[in-house]
């Protein structure tokens, strides 16, 4: 029997002992190895893919959402809300509808990936739509929830990093230890800051003798982190990290100088190259958030940065199902169809009738 994360990380996951735990069963997501991308980008490197996509609602947001939404039940609250680039609505809705209770979500305009918004709907979350972008959703919802008794389940909640920090004892538990190198994408800098987290405790507690580098990129066009300032207007076709004002700021920069790691930032076009690389040589679909991280490990292949073999894992934070509008975008001649007879088919294939 599977079992969600609360109960499979009870040791390291405190909740009190009368909480009904509300689970989807998250989590145990497969660890993929991608030895065809890594060929073609650096001989260097074993490299793995932690697909994400493959939680319940098709993103690594239900790691946290579990213990979220798990204590705000337990703590009495009825309602639960979030700002949202779509991933964590999707999981906030889910998750509520699962405990029985109301959610609201609300999200930058015409922003957030269609996938994404029909679970929100779908799961029944009161779904506001904002003239504004992320940060700006985020400061309403905190101004909020600190006036009105409405759980924020947004990862300034602790209770959502302590659930996500459960993605490094799996990576660990799978490896047998940690990897050379974490790579990933950082929006709100949540995942970052609880996945080093969950290697800091994992190696105090003798589950593994080395701690990752945590390296994290961000799209050129919101890389505050990069920058070193906020970025007022954002702008990414990964919506998911389009955020200029990340919340868990402060837990990146910490991640990356205590690991001796890295973060920095790829194009657009550098993010769309490997969206595509991606699902079409490993088989393996994610939304382009999760492609900038592979964007990334292919800048930093080149400029020499993994001088001996690592092993590298990749988080794939989300399921490329979720974006179908960004996919559809780069095949767009998939739109006329041919006559149904044989020799129209063998033409199309290129093949002689
Ligand atoms: N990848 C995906 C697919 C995401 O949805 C997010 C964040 C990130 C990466 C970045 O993670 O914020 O912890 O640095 N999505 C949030 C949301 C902001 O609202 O769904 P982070």
């Amino acid at each position: 029997m599977i079992e969600g994360l609360i109960q499979k990380y009870h040791q390291w996951l405190e909740v009190p002992d009368n909480a009904e735990l509300i689970s989807l069963n998250e989590g145990n997501t497969p660890l993929i190895e991608l030895p065809r991308l890594a060929k073609l980008i650096s001989s260097n490197i074993k490299l793995y893919g932690k697909f994400e996509g493959l939680n319940p609602t098709g993103s690594f947001k239900d790691r946290g959402m579990t213990m979220a939404v798990t204590m705000a039940k337990s703590d009495g609250s009825h309602t639960v809300m979030c700002a949202s680039t779509g991933n964590t609505s999707a999981s906030a809705a889910a998750y509520a509808a699962r405990a029985g209770m109301k959610c609201i979500v609300l999200i930058p305009g015409g922003k957030i990936a269609l996938g994404k918004l029909t679970q929100a709907l779908m799961h029944g979350a009161k779904v506001i739509s904002i003239d504004g972008n992320f940060d700006e959703a985020l400061n309403l919802v905190r101004s909020i929830c600190k006036s009105s008794p409405i759980a924020l389940v947004n990862s300034v909640n602790p209770y959502r990093l302590q659930g996500q920090k459960t993605v490094a004892f799996e990576i660990v538990d799978d490896l047998g230890n940690s990897p050379d190198y974490h790579v990933m994408p950082v929006g709100n800098a949540g995942n970052v800051t609880a996945a080093w987290m969950g290697y800091k405790e994992y190696y105090s507690s003798h589950k593994c003798s080395k701690l990752p580098k945590m390296v994290g990129f961000q799209a050129s066009g919101a890389a505050p982190i990069v920058l070193g300032h906020v970025v007022e207007h954002p702008d990414t076709v990964a919506t998911a990290i389009r955020i200029g004002n990340p919340a868990s700021w402060k837990g990146a920069i910490c991640a990356r100088d205590e690991s001796g790691g890295y973060i920095g930032s790829v194009t657009d076009s550098e993010i769309l190259e490997m969206y595509q690389l991606l699902p079409s040589t490993e088989g393996v679909f994610v939304e382009p958030a999760c492609a900038a991280p592979l964007a990334g490990i292919k800048k930093l292949a080149q400029s020499g940065y993994f001088d001996k073999q690592v092993t590298v894992v990749v988080t794939l934070t989300g399921h490329g199902l979720k974006d179908p509008d960004t996919a559809m975008g780069m095949h767009s001649a998939i739109t006329s169809s041919v006559p149904a007879t044989r020799e129209a088919v063998m033409d199309a294939i290129g093949l002689e009738t």
